[in-house]
């Protein structure tokens, strides 16, 4: 890639976009294409198709896609089925037909099956059930990550897939009701201090297991995967570490800054008891994380506060 091609980044108002943006800036590239929801719908086919075939980006990564926790997720299972289809549908074969040298599309964790071997290497995909509450989002993920294996074999396509894990940072999401596990507590933990509450709830018994990443550590292995992997098969991007969600909280609590107590209501469901991606595949081609989960969590609480997020 050089330093001015034109490079497409579709949601870049995301937590991943983003932090795409970021790097790619920091290293210097000139001509980043971004367009928001208002001007190009992914769940329009020609939309979609007219600005790929008159912007011509020659790399694209895409990180678009209808995005959210555990709760909605499962209530909402056919939008969620639905416009990641045609988010991976539209764009991808837009590229296709637009002669995108290479894109890359972001599938996530969650389509490997519920029961995979731990940690879950590349290959555990598809041989067996997946996670019942949310199976629209992983179904709809892992047909977007076969377009690209398919549009390889087929035509020879530079297209490729990457598979991160559970994801924080910056420019992440804290709404009260469709947050991901780290911004959710982070909020909670921030309001129970300014209200001087006594205790924080958390349901289960913090005993399972999960494994996070910081969002510029998986911006700066994408960029590795356009550089470098040119296989048809996924590749995962992660610790290949996994923490207690009780060792979370208690670190949350910590740079959060808040004194009261941590209660547990273990009548509540813990789900799978670990999930750890394998990354041998993505240290192989050279690539470590960086970031400390503590200063991680530091630095995002930190922009949450300067950015009001609470
Ligand atoms: N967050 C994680 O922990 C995690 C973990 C593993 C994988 N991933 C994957 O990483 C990718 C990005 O996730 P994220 O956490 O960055 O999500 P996010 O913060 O919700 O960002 C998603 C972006 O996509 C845009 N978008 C959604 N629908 C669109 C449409 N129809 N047309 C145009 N833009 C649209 C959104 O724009 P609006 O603001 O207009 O909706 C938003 O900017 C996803 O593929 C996800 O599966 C995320």
């Amino acid at each position: 890639m050089k330093l001015d091609s034109k490079f497409f980044i579709a949601g870049h108002k995301g937590l991943v976009g983003s932090a795409i943006i970021r790097n790619l800036k920091k290293k210097g590239f000139t001509n980043l294409i971004v367009k928001d929801r208002q001007e190009v719908n992914l769940l329009n086919q020609e939309q979609t198709l007219s600005f790929f075939k008159k912007e011509k980006p020659e790399y694209v990564i895409i990180a678009a896609a209808k995005v959210g926790g555990i709760l909605f997720n499962k209530e909402y299972q056919a939008d969620f089925l639905y416009e990641n289809l045609m988010i991976a549908s539209n764009s991808i074969h837009a590229a296709y037909l637009s002669g995108v040298e290479k894109l890359l599309f972001l599938g996530s964790s969650c389509i490997y099956p519920k029961f995979a071997q731990q940690p879950m290497t590349e290959d555990s995909l598809l041989t067996g059930k997946l996670e019942p509450t949310n199976e629209g989002y992983a179904i709809a993920k892992i047909a977007g990550l076969k377009l690209c294996e398919k549009y390889m074999e087929q035509y020879g396509k530079r297209f490729i897939s990457a598979m991160p894990t559970n994801l924080y940072g910056p420019g992440d999401n804290f709404h009260p009701d469709h947050s991901h596990v780290i911004p959710g507590l982070m909020r909670r933990f921030h309001e129970a201090k300014v209200k001087n509450q006594k205790s924080v709830l958390m349901w289960g018994t913090g005993q399972a297991k999960r494994e996070f990443l910081h969002v510029d550590d998986l911006a700066e292995a994408l960029y590795l995967l356009m550089e470098k992997y040119e296989d048809s098969q996924t590749i995962n991007i992660g610790t290949g570490e996994d923490c207690k969600i009780i060792e979370l909280a208690y670190l949350l609590k910590e740079v959060v800054g808040y004194e009261g107590v941590i209660e547990l209501d273990q009548s509540k469901p813990d789900g799978t008891p670990r999930k750890v991606l394998d990354i041998s595949k993505v240290k192989n081609l050279g690539w470590s994380p960086i970031f400390d989960l503590k200063k991680g969590l530091t630095e995002t609480y930190e922009w949450a506060i300067e950015n009001n997020v609470f």
